[in-house]
């Protein structure tokens, strides 16, 4: 008889965790679509120019736009994105100042600083270097799939 108890509990064990495995992926999922860009994938790719228009000196700039889904809401949110070449390598500065996050402008008129935060005149070299200012990191640089030929576009991976 105490057999057969311990065999019923062991039994009943197996069938709720069996029950909880779908509960907790269903609960997973939700939370990863929630915090994803809208759409309910996790990285969405965004044509920014073709690679033969990124210059070797100086900066290309592209605003994205994409949609993030925080919660129930979806918010649209455009970003300014600074493109250039570092030894060869296509890279893509984030516009966001590694200081406070202000938006950093670009400023055509400087070769050295071109890279502008307006909130505390803080300023940034064009491979995203701090130049002068409070900031102490330098801009991020964002994730990028490069094409093969240079009639392709460059993609940035959100
Ligand atoms: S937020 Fe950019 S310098 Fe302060």
């Amino acid at each position: 008889m105490n057999d057969q108890n311990e065999r019923r509990g062991f039994l009943l064990a197996c069938v709720g965790a069996l029950a909880a495995v779908p509960i907790l992926g269903g609960a997973f999922a939700a939370l990863r679509t929630m915090l994803s860009p809208a759409g309910g994938t996790s990285e969405v790719r965004q044509s920014l120019c073709k690679l033969s228009e990124v210059p070797a000196e100086g900066l290309l700039e592209r605003t994205v736009s994409y949609r993030l889904r925080r919660g129930p809401a979806v918010e649209t949110i455009s970003r300014k994105v600074f493109l250039t070449r570092d030894e060869g390598q296509v890279i893509a500065l984030s516009s966001r100042c590694t200081h406070l996050g202000c938006a950093v402008n670009l400023d055509k008129e400087s070769t050295t600083a071109p890279l502008i935060c307006p909130c505390h005149d803080g300023r940034f070299d064009a491979k995203g270097a701090v130049i002068d200012g409070p900031a102490t990191r330098p801009l991020e640089r964002l994730k990028l799939e490069i094409p093969e030929e240079e009639d392709g576009s460059v993609l940035l991976i959100l």
